[in-house]
């Protein structure tokens, strides 16, 4: 069955929609917008969620791989009632709690590596990867960080400064972080093809960055993410993250993975990390954050007591570690793991992706399809031979496919990947409905039925 409109631009104008985007030009500072079009979400049950005007989407984006569990899940719900009515705040910094403990030894637990851990906890991403840049070099007693081309790290002046995304060209950054070719093999940097290019990338890391930019012994730590969120949906090749680890014990250098957006189930398994051998790849420190309290404010780091315990009260904030956010993260990770959502992460995914590589076959426009679990990226160009992106294409695609009732986001250094990350909730028959959906956009694109005037006021991401 054909897709239907769901929101009728003609009504726009009286729609309740439209008056949010308006009080929201005028009282709302523009320096936190990533507006897409004119959506406006204010109520949401599992996969889908609900505009002002009663309007119904389902979302294939889960609020920037924040939904994990869905949206208001009722265990998280009832968790965060439960926690209301008996503590509703305590400066966990001043005062311990036997949560955060029950939280921490859970994080522990799951987190890849043997050794002794500890938690530290934050409120959002961009704070926790804030640690890695302020106490790693004091730690370490090494003044460089090296993190990679189009990585996005967060808005904190530490983790921005970590951040090479296009995002992060328009203020100073801090000194110390030096930034390294990540390969992205759709779009390799140096023009090479894997495996021929012999992981030219990992070669420049090692023969040049670390020999003449900044030299081994005086860099604390490698900062990664596993698979680039922002950056496109990026996958390294397996060989080349093992190559980078190795370069790290070689040089004893630390090797933290930030898996803000990738953790919690959201690749098909509990962490990025996890699709390497425990034996290969242990990370020294890892970050969490979004989907780690359905949505509530936590970031946690994960890693070697010698830098979380670096001095006593160094790296605090006075909500971090809240009750509320943790007796939700408890609850979090309790339904991951009784609903065996990192498997239906892996089973969707697979879906998600064989069904574009179909799509594929039929429309130019795909250039590429990639992912693990709930977490695919799909390249849209113009050409497949320049691999022009088809940024302005991908827009309006994805402003078609709200008409058509699927929220959606997009990411990449170019603005032209699809963020394909729905709830891990998500249903094989709430999956084709998206994907009919997308593919009704993709042909109305196609066709010119939307035109540049319907997204030229939106910068989106
Ligand atoms: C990989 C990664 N790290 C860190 C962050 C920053 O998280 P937050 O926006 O919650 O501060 C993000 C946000 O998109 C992210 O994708």
């Amino acid at each position: 069955m054909k897709p239907k409109l769901v929101f009728d631009l003609d009504k726009l104008a009286s729609s309740q929609t439209f008056k949010v985007y308006k009080e929201d030009l005028e009282h709302i500072a523009s320096s936190l917008y990533v507006r897409l079009h004119y959506m406006s979400f204010d109520a949401g049950k599992g996969v889908f969620i609900k505009d002002p005007d009663g309007n119904e989407y389902l979302d294939f984006s889960s609020s920037g791989c924040v939904a994990n569990t869905g949206y208001c899940h009722l265990k998280v719900v009832e968790a965060i009632k439960k926690q209301a009515e008996k503590l509703t705040c305590q400066c966990f910094s001043l005062v311990p709690n036997k949560m955060n403990n029950e939280l921490a030894k859970k994080l522990i637990q799951i987190t890849p590596g043997e050794s002794k851990k500890k938690v530290w906890f934050g409120c959002t991403g961009s704070d926790a990867n804030d640690l890695i840049y302020k106490m790693v070099p004091e730690y370490k007693k090494r003044k460089w960080i090296i993190s990679f081309s189009g990585a996005y790290h967060g808005q904190t002046m530490g983790s921005y400064s970590l951040t090479w995304h296009q995002c992060a060209t328009l203020f100073s950054r801090c000194p110390g972080v030096m930034p390294a070719p990540y390969p992205n093999c759709y779009r390799c940097p140096f023009g090479l093809e894997y495996p021929k290019c012999n992981l030219c990338c990992a070669n420049y890391l090692e023969e040049h960055i670390l020999k003449n930019l900044c030299p081994a012994e005086d860099v604390a730590c490698i900062h990664l993410e596993l698979i680039q969120g922002d950056g496109g949906h990026i996958i390294p090749p397996d060989d080349w993250v093992i190559r980078v680890k190795r370069i790290c014990e070689k040089y004893d250098i630390l090797f933290s993975v930030d898996e803000v957006r990738t953790g919690v189930g959201r690749t098909g398994k509990w962490f990025a990390t996890n699709y390497f051998d425990k034996w290969e790849l242990t990370p020294d420190l890892m970050v969490l954050g979004k989907p780690l309290a359905s949505g509530l404010p936590l970031s946690a780091v994960i890693g070697i007591p010698g830098v979380l315990d670096f001095a006593t009260a160094s790296n605090l904030y006075t909500l971090a570690g809240s009750p509320i956010p943790v007796a939700a993260a408890i609850a979090t990770i309790d339904i991951i793991e009784q609903e065996d959502l990192a498997k239906n992460a892996y089973i969707m995914g697979e879906l998600i992706r064989n069904r574009f590589k179909e799509l594929q076959k039929e429309y130019e426009i795909i250039g590429d399809v990639r992912g693990r679990g709930l977490f695919s990226g799909i390249e849209f160009v113009r050409d497949r031979k320049t691999k022009e992106p088809a940024d302005k294409e991908t827009h309006k695609m994805l402003f078609r496919c709200w008409q058509l009732g699927l929220n959606m986001m997009n990411v990449g250094t170019h603005s032209n990947v699809f963020d394909v990350t729905p709830p891990l909730i998500i249903t094989r028959e709430q999956t084709e409905k998206g994907l009919q959906i997308i593919e009704q956009s993709i042909k109305d694109v196609l066709a010119g039925k939307v035109s540049d005037a319907t997204i030229e006021k939106f910068a989106g991401w």
